[in-house]
């Protein structure tokens, strides 16, 4: 779908997705269901991301007879969950590609900056090799989300996406801007940030949300 925020940014809008987002929105929604969720959403949104993954002719013998098939080429994945509220859609992602190596990268937003920290980062080897779809189920500032590339960035990696469930205009037009080479997939774009630098009307606190935490 066109957007303003460039040829990079991909907002999926799908009546499906959408309809799984909204469950999430709702306050009455609880860890256990909220959980699910997010790692379904995890799966619809790799299915879109990885519709670029390369393949390879296979020769097959079906019941019938012989035959040239297309399966995935050996090309290197890797997911990498920004902490802790990416973790939730890791394992829909890996249901999609079970080979794939899993990194890590831990941020936190300071409570009265808003301000990404870093306090973890772990990447699979070789890294510069890899096609990386991080993962993060909200983009506010877009401040993790942008700090998180520069990180993956300086350890090497090079073929970089990201997919977020919900972002605000603010950080997606930031994000996309300070890397236009990273392809950006958003499951729903919200209207704005309120003055805690939280996404309207969004789904609260995610990383609380999926753990049970507050
Ligand atoms: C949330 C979310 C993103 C970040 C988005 O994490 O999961 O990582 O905020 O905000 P931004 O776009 O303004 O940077 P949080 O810092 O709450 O950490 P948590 O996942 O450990 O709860
Ligand atoms: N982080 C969240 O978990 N939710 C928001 O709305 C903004 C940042």
């Amino acid at each position: 779908m066109d957007n303003n925020f460039g040829p990079n940014v991909h907002i999926l809008d799908h009546p499906l997705l959408t309809h799984k987002i909204s469950l999430l929105r709702d306050k009455n929604t609880g860890t256990n269901e909220f959980r699910s969720l997010v790692e379904e959403i995890g799966m619809l949104m790799g299915f879109e991301a990885l519709s670029d993954l390369p393949t390879q002719d296979v020769e097959i013998e079906t019941p019938i007879e012989k035959a040239t098939v297309k399966m995935l080429a050996g090309r290197k994945l890797a997911i990498v969950p920004i902490l802790r509220a990416g973790l939730g859609m890791v394992s829909g992602l890996t249901s999609l590609v079970p080979s794939a190596k899993i990194g890590h990268i831990g941020m936190y937003r300071d409570p009265e900056t808003h301000e990404p920290v870093e306090y973890f980062c772990k990447l699979p080897d070789p890294i510069e090799e890899r096609t990386i779809v991080i993962c993060d189920p909200m983009c506010a500032t877009g401040g993790s989300a942008i700090d998180a590339i520069n990180l993956i960035k300086k350890h090497g990696g090079k073929m970089i996406k990201f997919i977020c469930i919900i972002a605000a205009p603010e950080g997606l037009k930031k994000l996309a801007a300070a890397h236009p080479d990273v392809q950006i997939y958003v499951g729903n774009l919200d209207r704005c940030l309120n003055e805690n630098a939280y996404i309207c009307p969004g789904l609260g606190d995610a990383g609380d949300r999926i753990f049970g935490t507050k």
